[in-house]
């Protein structure tokens, strides 16, 4: 078969992590017959300084046309005005809106082999496999009024926190499904307390936890959430949130795998279910990082799992997935490190050569 796919490298260490997820695409293309067409396009501060806006129309064009897109990061420090006009992370929201990806999947594994490379106790990670489902195109990132204005009286600035049924319901039906074919717990995760959005979304989110009555079901406070995430990150299986909760949930948890440079995500557009593709966007979580840039550092696993998610939901090859997953634990188990996941006796390699590593084992 013949897949095309959109290649949008970005900025910072994208172009150095998503070339090592492009060869071990190829690398499992070959032994499987499969044909990987890579369609490559601008996206952040590469795609302002060549065309002057974060995302073209022709980019988003393209993108639609593919099977899938794979991206590796956008953000660079000389965009850092917050009275700019244009801004690189602008390319990735107009991306996830204009491709209606409304489903953010972040998986976030301890491999046992990176236990000692967090700075949080073994016994606390140790086992943690859970995934957050963020929901990516509502909410305050988007919500109408958003603007910054002047009054006699200084400057004032608004966001506005807005959802509809329709936005909750398809998104926990997505933490329900992902349970379903996992370990069957589903969280939600909202400030119902205080927020009127919240409130909605725990009765909706409990509406339809009727029809799932195989999933172990609970509400929790975002702040409470953020605690527990730390004191005992192994108790959660699939956790359902709405975007920004979901954007600061995420980082911290990407600490309970060791390193930001482990954690993949897929940004879908619509429900998974088994054995259908969805269309979708693969990214790893983590930014740019200029000061990492050029210089052959950064861990390309993110990057590379991405793309194994991309097989999975977005091509409907579940054993190619599994083959470059496998690949990534042989390695590790064979002691191949990336500066953050380093640890004492452990064999340090850099971007290229851990991509190279895993693209001859899958
Ligand atoms: C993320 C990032 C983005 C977000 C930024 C780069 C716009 O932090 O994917 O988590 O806030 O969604
Ligand atoms: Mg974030």
């Amino acid at each position: 078969m013949k897949y095309d796919i959109a290649v949008l490298p970005g900025d910072g260490i994208g172009p150095e992590v998503v070339a090592e997820a492009v060869k071990v695409l190829q690398a499992i293309g070959r032994p499987f017959n499969h044909e990987f067409v890579f369609k490559h396009g601008d996206i952040g501060a590469i795609s302002i300084d060549r065309h002057g806006v974060a995302l073209t129309e022709d980019t988003l064009k393209m993108c639609k046309r593919c099977n899938a897109v794979l991206l590796g990061a956008v953000g660079d420090p000389k965009y850092d005005n917050p009275l700019g006009k244009v801004r690189p992370e602008d390319g990735l929201l107009a991306l996830r809106k204009g491709l209606k990806l409304f489903a953010n999947l972040r998986p976030v594994k301890m491999l046992p082999m990176l236990v000692d490379s967090t700075n949080l106790k073994p016994e606390v990670v140790r086992g943690v496999d859970l995934v957050v489902v963020r929901e990516l195109t509502g909410g305050l990132y988007f919500g109408k009024p958003k603007r910054r204005w002047q009054t006699a009286g200084g400057r004032q600035a608004v966001d506005t926190m807005k959802y509809s049924e329709k936005e909750i319901e398809r998104i926990v039906r997505v933490g329900f499904e992902l349970a379903r074919q996992r370990r069957k717990k589903l969280t939600s995760v909202d400030k119902a307390n205080v927020l009127e959005t919240s409130r909605l979304w725990r009765q909706i989110a409990t509406e339809i936890s009727a029809e799932y009555p195989d999933i172990q079901f609970d509400h929790q406070l975002v702040d409470s959430c953020s605690m527990r995430f730390i004191q005992r990150p192994t108790e959660f299986d699939v956790i359902v949130t709405e975007n920004t909760f979901g954007d600061i949930l995420t980082d911290e948890a990407s600490m309970l795998a060791g390193s930001m440079g482990m954690l993949p995500s897929a940004s879908l557009a619509g429900i998974p279910r088994k054995s259908t593709a969805i269309f979708g966007l693969y990214e790893p979580i983590h930014g740019s990082s200029p000061k990492r840039a050029g210089q052959n550092m950064a861990n390309p696993i993110a990057t590379i799992l991405s793309a194994a998610m991309m097989l999975r939901y977005s091509l409907n090859l579940p054993s190619e997935a599994d083959s470059i997953e496998k690949a990534v634990v042989t390695v590790l188990e064979q002691g191949y490190r990336t500066y953050d996941i380093m640890s004492e006796g452990m064999n340090k390699v850099g971007t290229r050569e851990m991509g190279e590593l895993i693209a001859s084992r899958v």
